[in-house]
Parts: C-alpha cells; sequence; structure tokens
C-alpha cells in the first residue's frame, strides 16, 4: 500500500486545484502524513495531497476537477475513525473538511438542525446550550458530524436514542461528477420514493461526500442518575443487562467494562473503581421515574448478583464516571503504549450477547493475548482491544486470529462484523461472509453512481 509518485490523472488534478485554491492545497510530506495515518495497526497510506475547502461549492467544484482528471478524492473530517477510512492506499486527494464547522440553523421549535459537515458533535452541544436542546450520539472522540453521519456512528447512549442511523433527517451530498443533491428534509416522515439518506449514512464516502447535516435534537432530560455496580463475573453482569432492558427502564446508557479494563481505567485515571466486571448505567427521565427506575435497577442488579453498587452524589461525579468511560480507549492504550490494538466491535442480537463474550473469552483465554473488553452492552456491541506488537509475528497472527474467530461467532449469531466503526480497509475482509449476494448490490449501486471509481476508492469491498 505505499505509494510514491502521483498518477499522471492525479498530477493533473494537482495542478488544477492548485491554480483555483493556492496554498489551500498542500503536498507537504508532514501534512500528507496527519491524513495518511490513523491511530490503529493499519498501515499508514498517504494521498497525494491535501485540500482545505470551506463550502458545499467548493467542494463541488473541486470534485468536478478531480472526476474529469480520474483523480481519487478521500473525505477527511477529523481524522478519527478507527478502520482506517480517511487513508488513500491508491493515493490521490485528501478533502479537509474540518473548515466547514458552521452551525447553519437551529430549529427549536421543530427540534432539528442544519450543520456543515465539520461540525464537531462536541461543539453543537456546546452550540445548543442555551436551547436546552441537545444531540446525543456521544462518541468519545472528538468527531465531525459529516463523518459520523459517512460511518453511521454510534455512542452511549444508542441504546436510548439511536445511532446516526436513526438520528440523520436529511443531507446535501456532492456527487462523484461535482452534482450537488439534497437527500430527505426536515419532515419527521416522508413517504417519497428511495431513501438515499440512507444509501449515505454509512456509506464512508464511497459514493459521494456529504457536506451538510440534517439532525434530529431532544430535550435535556429532567432528571438523571448514574450508578457503577460491580459483578462476580461476566455473565452477571451481562445476565443484568437483559434484565434490565427487559423492564423497560429509562436506560440512557449502559455500558460493560471487565476487570482488565476496569484496571486500565484506574491506572490511567488515578481512580480506585471495583477491578470487577461492572456495569455503568445512567438513568434519566423526570425526576420522580428516574427516582423509581433506580431503585428498580438496583434490585435487577443485586437478583444478578451484584457485590457492589454505588450511584454518583452529583452531576459532578457522575460527569467523571463519564469521562473515564470515554476515556477507556485512551486508557487501553496506556496498558502497553507503543502496542498496537485491533478494537473489535461485533454487535449481536442482545439475549445472545453473554454467549458471545463467554466464546470468545474461552478462545482468549487460551492465549497470552492482553484484551480488555469495554462495550455499549444495552445494544449488544462491545469492543476488545487485541493488543499485539507488531514486530512480533506470532502475537500478530493471534490478534488476527482472535479477531476473524470472534466476528465468526458474532456472524453465527445473527450478529455483525461491525456495529460501530465502520469496514474501512479494516473490516473488508469480513463483507462477504456477513453479506453474501447483498455485496453485489453494492457493488452494482457503487458503480452507478460513481462510474470513474474516484469516491474513497478502495474501502468497504473492492470491485
Ligand atoms: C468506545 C469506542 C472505542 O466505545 O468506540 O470507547
Ligand atoms: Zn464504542
Amino acid at each position: 500500500m505505499t505509494h510514491t509518485e502521483p498518477s499522471a490523472g492525479v498530477q493533473a488534478a494537482i495542478d488544477g486545484l492548485a491554480a483555483r485554491f493556492g496554498s489551500r492545497l498542500s503536498r507537504a510530506e508532514a501534512v500528507r502524513a496527519q491524513h495518511g495515518a490513523v491511530e490503529s495497526w493499519l498501515p499508514q497510506a498517504l494521498p497525494d495531497a491535501v485540500l482545505f475547502l470551506q463550502s458545499t461549492e467548493e467542494v463541488a467544484e473541486a470534485v468536478a476537477l478531480c472526476h474529469r482528471h480520474g483523480a481519487p478524492v478521500i473525505p477527511f473530517g477529523a481524522g478519527s475513525s478507527i478502520e482506517g477510512q480517511v487513508l488513500a492506499p491508491r493515493g490521490g486527494i485528501s478533502f479537509d473538511l474540518s473548515g466547514m464547522d458552521k452551525v447553519l440553523a437551529v430549529n427549536a421549535e421543530d427540534m432539528d438542525c442544519n450543520v456543515q459537515c465539520g461540525v464537531i458533535h462536541q461543539n453543537l452541544n456546546e452550540h445548543l446550550r442555551a436551547t436546552g436542546l441537545f444531540f446525543p450520539v456521544d462518541l468519545g472522540a472528538h468527531a465531525t458530524l459529516g463523518g459520523m453521519a459517512s460511518t453511521r456512528a454510534s455512542g452511549t447512549t444508542t441504546v436510548r436514542y439511536g445511532s446516526m442511523r436513526e438520528l440523520v433527517l436529511g443531507l446535501t451530498v456532492v456527487m462523484p461528477d461535482g452534482q450537488v443533491i439534497r437527500t430527505g428534509g426536515r419532515a419527521r416522515k416522508s413517504a417519497a420514493g428511495y431513501d438515499l439518506t440512507h444509501l449515505f449514512v454509512g456509506a464512508e464516502g464511497t459514493l459521494g461526500i456529504i457536506t451538510e447535516v440534517t439532525l434530529r435534537l431532544f430535550g435535556r432530560p429532567e432528571a438523571s442518575r448514574s450508578i457503577l455496580c460491580a459483578f462476580e463475573d461476566l455473565p452477571s453482569a451481562t445476565t443484568c443487562v437483559v434484565a434490565a432492558l427487559q423492564s423497560g427502564l429509562g436506560l440512557n446508557r449502559i455500558e460493560l467494562a471487565d476487570t482488565l479494563q476496569m484496571q486500565a481505567i484506574n491506572a490511567h485515571g488515578g481512580v480506585a473503581l471495583p477491578e470487577r466486571p461492572t456495569l455503568w448505567v445512567e438513568l434519566t427521565g423526570s425526576a420522580p421515574a428516574v427516582a423509581h427506575d433506580a431503585a428498580l435497577f438496583v434490585e435487577l442488579a443485586q437478583g444478578s448478583g451484584a457485590l457492589h453498587v454505588e450511584a454518583a452524589d452529583n452531576h459532578e461525579a457522575a460527569n467523571r464516571l463519564w469521562r473515564l468511560r470515554h476515556n477507556a480507549l485512551y486508557a487501553t492504550r496506556a496498558l502497553r503504549p507503543g502496542i498496537k490494538g485491533i478494537s473489535t466491535d461485533v454487535c449481536v442480537p442482545i439475549s445472545r450477547l453473554p454467549d458471545c463474550i463467554a466464546e470468545i473469552r474461552a478462545e482468549i483465554d487460551k492465549t497470552d493475548l492482553i484484551a480488555p473488553l469495554i462495550g455499549h452492552a444495552g445494544d449488544g456491541n462491545f469492543h476488545l482491544v487485541l493488543m499485539f506488537d507488531p514486530d512480533d509475528a506470532q502475537e500478530t497472527a493471534v490478534a488476527r486470529q482472535i479477531n476473524a474467530r470472534l466476528i465468526a461467532i458474532a456472524l453465527a449469531m445473527g450478529g455483525t462484523a461491525t456495529g460501530e466503526h465502520g469496514v474501512g480497509l479494516g473490516k473488508m475482509g469480513y463483507m462477504q461472509a456477513e453479506h453474501g449476494a447483498a455485496l453485489d448490490v453494492m457493488r452494482q449501486i457503487k458503480r452507478a453512481l460513481d462510474p470513474s471509481g474516484i469516491m474513497n476508492p478502495g474501502k468497504i469491498f473492492t470491485l
């Protein structure tokens, strides 16, 4: 995947873009490296140039120019995706959209907003503070809403509000020939034709570039209660998750961490939480409903054999708990600094979660692999970070085998290879097993919309 000199077409695109955009086109090695390397196990793959853009019109003009020369276009937001979505294995031009960071409209009465693709989700919530509304998808990383739509991202509150799949109402998209289209709209429902919005949500920039996103917003709940519960073992914790979901509590978040993950969180965060399989739970709603649901949850947890239950006393304590949770991946990386990790993210129907975790845990226990577990247990989605030294062939092979085995287990249970992080380059090898003939339909769509194959080529599947 190394790539040195631009092809003739890419060189022609670079010349044309430089003439039009001047110093906003960069060929500097450091800038290219910043856009062509990700914090994961995937090797870097640099674009030939990086173009910094400010508006849909500029993106359309630049795409049309790349289209004329057959130059690959790789959309780039914050660069926080995990599966290599922003890498440039075939060279080309990285379109840096982080400057497109304006909140264009907030319709408080309709509870929706329209943002440019480069708005960071945390910044949208800052912007919304005075309205009493918020946007719920809360991944730990600083990520752009355009990137989150493109990768169909989710987070800890997905159990309550859904993922980007449920929360995007409409899009502005620059098509592979530079045409600008608008999909969906602000109506809460529509039966008008093909659902193009959801074709682009999760397409990872392979069908066009999302430049604006219309999103649903929600009122901030009146009250919340955060509770931490430690269990003897993982099966007790996962049994409690299923029971809590089935009892219809106002669960806003229900996250699971294993003992090793809790050790990593304690070491990294300088705290002393119980080092046992733990559920992190947040209940939200009206004050009486939260009090009622919290008591019921504690009863359920105790019924599932919880050894230790503690509720955060106040907002500050609750925020501290959730910050520790959101930094879990960084805590894991600090377990073995400089070491690579494959961050798995299978998702299974919730009733299969205990078996899925137990089956892969039994396989990991036969190896020396260090693999802390954290996950969005309420969605049936969890991460194991499989840590390996890339210079150690044996460790690398074991990590890859466990990854493949986990995906096979999840697929056999009716699950998916990726509940959250997307396909990119990292999970391409598993798409045939997951989709079968449907993968060919995806290829047909790709060929129809992007016949010259310039949009984020080489991702999700090979043509
Ligand atoms: C998390 C990221 C890694 O859940 O998806 O922490
Ligand atoms: Zn996650």
